[in-house]
């Protein structure tokens, strides 16, 4: 039995090395493993021998099983490899391949962009502020009393630490005023966040674009000079702009800015506030200074906020402001 193990093993090893394909493999697994095979046969032979022998011819046979099994494994991922290498062979270089998609600028960050290219010929500069915001710079140094609605914790989304979201980019005002001596002419544009129910015309977190200008004897002409032609730059010479009175607690008089124009439909678009500084917000600014840089006697100035998405919807006629949040790329895709 000794010599018929060895033959076996010996052709079986010698038919794996010479196999070119998994398909032999398998054929020769069958025959030395399967139901008919040399293993069943050797088995039978095993078990008619006497008690004592068994032990010595059943590590054989264990031995046997091993080395076959090993050797199909290792000749198996061996023509594996081969057979991905001819597949490369195969490529050609010289196909024509898949194009992938170009991306596009979202549609709010086409406005702000246009925007801000007018400002900044205005000589507006840049300025900036984070989301997470104090209490102070987003309510009380802008002049709005502990019981405004606004504070309520309804409306704002509150940080464990007191922090808040900003619910308005007018924290940029005050954050510019903190560390920039006048004259400062900046705007500043970010996410605001307010605690209302989402639906077609309202989200949770919008974006806006601040404007602010302090210089000495700066008036309410400036301040409509430069929003008309802001918003004639924007929306062609013919855009109609009138200046409703209204109330914030951090200016007076305070505006909000309607426009008419072709390119926004008909009728007249509710997109901005406005209005000149209010002095309590200076005196906020100074004690938080320490001196009398922006004392309501030496500067005066302007400010204005435009909220982005209504902007966005009426310039690209779209019905749903959550359009603009939900990243679906059937609808981005229109803008490229
Ligand atoms: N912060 C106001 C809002 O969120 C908009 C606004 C009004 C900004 C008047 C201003 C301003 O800078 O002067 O509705």
């Amino acid at each position: 039995m000794k010599s018929q193990i060895e033959r076996i093993q010996e052709k079986a090893l010698g038919e794996i090395a010479a196999a070119e394909s998994v398909s032999t493999l398998n054929e020769i697994r069958t025959r030395v493993f399967g139901r008919s095979g040399y293993f069943v046969l050797l088995n039978r032979l095993l078990r008619e021998m006497p008690k004592e022998k068994r032990p010595f011819f059943g590590r054989l046979l264990g031995d046997l099983r091993q080395m076959v099994s090993t050797s199909l494994e290792r000749r198996k991922s061996f023509l594996g490899k081969e057979g991905k290498q001819a597949v490369i062979g195969d490529l050609d270089l010289t196909l024509p391949g898949t194009a992938s998609e170009y991306g596009a600028a979202h549609p709010l960050t086409c406005l702000l962009n246009h925007a801000v290219a007018i400002l900044r010929r205005m000589g507006f500069s840049c300025t900036t502020g984070p989301d997470i915001e104090t209490e102070w710079r987003c309510f009380d140094a802008l002049n709005t009393p502990s019981d405004h609605p606004a504070r309520n914790e309804k409306n704002t989304f509150y940080l464990q630490d007191g922090r808040l979201l900003r619910t308005h980019t007018s924290t940029m005002q005050i954050r510019t005023m903190e560390r920039q001596f006048p004259p400062v002419r900046v705007f500043g544009s970010g996410a605001a966040y307010r605690r209302d129910e989402v639906n077609a015309t309202h989200l949770i977190q919008f974006h806006q674009l601040e404007g602010l200008y302090i210089s000495k004897d700066v008036t309410l002409a400036d301040l409509k000079g430069t929003i008309a032609f802001f918003f004639r730059e924007l929306f062609g010479q013919e855009a109609e702009i009138r200046f409703r009175p209204h109330f914030f607690p951090f200016t007076v008089p305070s505006y909000e800015i309607d426009v008419r124009a072709t390119m926004v439909g008909n009728g007249w678009l509710e997109l901005a506030g406005c209005g000149m500084i209010d002095p309590a917000v200076f005196e906020a600014v100074s004690t938080k200074r320490g001196d009398q840089a922006y004392s309501q006697e030496t500067v005066s100035g302007f400010a204005f906020g435009i909220g982005l998405e209504r902007l966005t919807m009426a310039l690209n006629g779209i019905a749903d402001i959550r359009l603009l949040m939900e990243n679906d790329i059937r609808f981005l895709s229109q803008f490229r």
